[in-house]
């Protein structure tokens, strides 16, 4: 193989317990050992990578760093009988861009157990567009599905609705005929949310409710959030009996301030979503369903494409709060 540099974005910690971010030359010595090398074509950007690329230790403890929990690519050398050169493959989440340099460089070399082959139906590309942000929206909608929410049950609540989570979230449920309630502080955008599929949506202030009942009118049969705080309080209190709520992020905040009423009164279960340790059998049956049933029509809708030199203005948008839908990072070529 005569590549032995790669281009890599690399967080940098400075003096002041700074950090900044640049795009170096990497040497293939540079990445751990593993049994599976993947060149890397496209990664993408989530609130996660975010943290870690402003030096954030609860997601990455040593720097410098590369960081990219998502990575798509092909496949240059493998120690595993189970992967070959030339595969197409898909690795999310484990340490990947956590600990491990991760998808925001031209190559990684991962554990094989980390590496999931490219379903048919799904270009690498398109794998990017839906990244860990998607599946982890898959993995709600499949716990949701397990606990006996269908389309009959009753409208389905999404908050963080335009970030990439709930965006995927949205779609992905509109699309088998869930009616979808979106909740979010981008206003100006609930066309975006009608054009993925939402039935309605709602501003960030009327999906809180800060009058301290532990129970309110029952309202969904489901909800997926990403946001946590309040607005999770209030629609583990709104769920109608016996539905089900996923948890999955804390841009709003990690608390959450109720009792067991909900819980006790209505039967409600309350499910946490972990994308990162999600056993692979549960991961690779998530991205069949997200290549097939669940394959969201006109993706460009709800993606935009950057390259490795454009990625940092991106960082700043998605800590802001501020990113629509998801961004695509190319690094071929
Ligand atoms: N547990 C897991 O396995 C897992 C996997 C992936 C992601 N996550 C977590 O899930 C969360 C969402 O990830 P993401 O990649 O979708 O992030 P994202 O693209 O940044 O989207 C988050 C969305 O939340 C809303 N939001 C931002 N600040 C808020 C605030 N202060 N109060 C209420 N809403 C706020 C915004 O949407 P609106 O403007 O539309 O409200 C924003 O677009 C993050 O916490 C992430 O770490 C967890």
């Amino acid at each position: 193989m005569a590549v032995k540099t790669f281009k890599a974005m690399l967080v940098e910690e400075v003096k002041g317990g700074k950090f900044i971010r640049k795009i170096t030359q990497r040497s293939l010595d540079d990445l751990p050992e593993g049994e599976v090398l993947v060149k890397v074509h496209y990664s993408s950007l989530n609130y996660k990578d975010g943290l870690s690329a402003t030096g954030h230790r609860g997601v990455t403890k040593n720097y410098p760093h590369t960081p990219g929990v998502d990575a798509a690519g092909v496949v240059e050398q493998s120690l595993s009988p189970s992967f070959h050169p030339g595969d197409p493959v898909i690795v999310t989440s484990y340490d990947l861009g956590m600990n491990t340099p991760g998808g925001f460089g031209q190559y990684i070399r991962v554990p094989a157990a980390w590496v999931v082959p490219l379903p048919d139906n799904l270009s690498l590309r398109e794998s990017m567009a839906y990244g860990s942000a998607g599946l982890t929206a898959g993995f709600c909608m499949l716990k949701l599905q397990e606990h006996g929410i269908t389309p009959e049950t009753g409208e389905i609540l999404v908050s963080g609705a335009t970030g990439g989570v709930g965006s995927f979230a949205v779609a992905m449920l509109a699309l088998v005929g869930y009616q979808v309630v979106a909740v979010t502080g981008k206003m100006d955008e609930k066309q975006f949310l009608i054009d993925l599929g939402a039935k309605r949506v709602i501003s960030r202030s009327e999906a809180t409710d800060t009058s301290g009942k532990p129970l309110l009118k029952g309202r969904w049969a489901g909800v997926v959030d990403t946001v946590g705080g309040e607005i999770l309080a209030t629609a583990i209190r709104s769920t109608k009996l016996h539905g089900a709520v996923t948890c999955c992020g804390n841009v709003a905040s990690p608390d959450l301030h109720i009792n067991v009423y909900p819980f006790i009164l209505r039967g409600i279960s309350l499910i946490g979503i972990n994308s990162q340790s999600c056993p692979m059998t549960f991961r690779q049956r998530t991205w069949e369903k997200i290549a097939n049933e669940w394959k969201v029509p006109d993706l460009d809708r709800q993606t935009s494409l950057c390259s490795l030199e454009q990625l940092d203005g991106e960082i700043d948008r998605i800590l802001a709060g501020k990113q629509k839908g998801r961004v695509i990072v190319a690094l071929a070529g």
